[in-house]
């Protein structure tokens, strides 16, 4: 009798750890789900300096802090709130004021 308590003791906290197991971190990923997700008008074409895309990912700050490009120029396409701060937030980067 003890042996079967045991068991569905087991049996139970498995199932709670495996349900209650979070399924993904939250990251400021593309087109990604929840809040932090970055989203952009899918009719705007990306401009030639974002390629490669992962360089541009990297090196954004340095083109816009050598005043090669200003923010300004950025917001023509890019809302802060949904494509510059909640991916800033995550990384801990100052905000992008509108
Ligand atoms: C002509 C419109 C346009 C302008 C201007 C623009 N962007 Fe973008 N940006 C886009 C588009 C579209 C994407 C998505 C590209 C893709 O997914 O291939 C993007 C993607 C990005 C990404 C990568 C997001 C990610 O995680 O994938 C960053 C960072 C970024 N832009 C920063 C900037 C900065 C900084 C400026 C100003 C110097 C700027 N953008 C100017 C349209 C623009
Ligand atoms: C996918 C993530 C991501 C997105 C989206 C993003 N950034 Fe950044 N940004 C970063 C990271 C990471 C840094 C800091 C890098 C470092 O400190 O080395 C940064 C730094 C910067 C800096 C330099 C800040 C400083 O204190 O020197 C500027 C300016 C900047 N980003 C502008 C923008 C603008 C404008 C947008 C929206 C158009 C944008 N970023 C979107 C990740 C992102």
């Amino acid at each position: 009798m003890r042996k079967v308590a045991l068991i569905l003791a087991v049996l139970i906290t498995l199932a709670l750890v495996v349900g209650f197991y979070p399924s993904y971190v939250e990251k400021p990923v593309k087109d990604g789900a929840g809040p932090m997700a970055i989203r952009l008008d899918p009719g705007l074409p990306a401009p030639e300096y974002h390629s490669p895309l992962d360089w541009w990912q990297t090196h954004h700050m340095d083109v816009v802090n050598q005043g090669d490009l200003t923010q300004a120029d950025c917001l023509y396409c890019h809302e802060p709130a949904t494509s510059c701060n909640n991916c800033h937030h995550y990384v801990g980067v100052v905000e992008i004021g509108e």
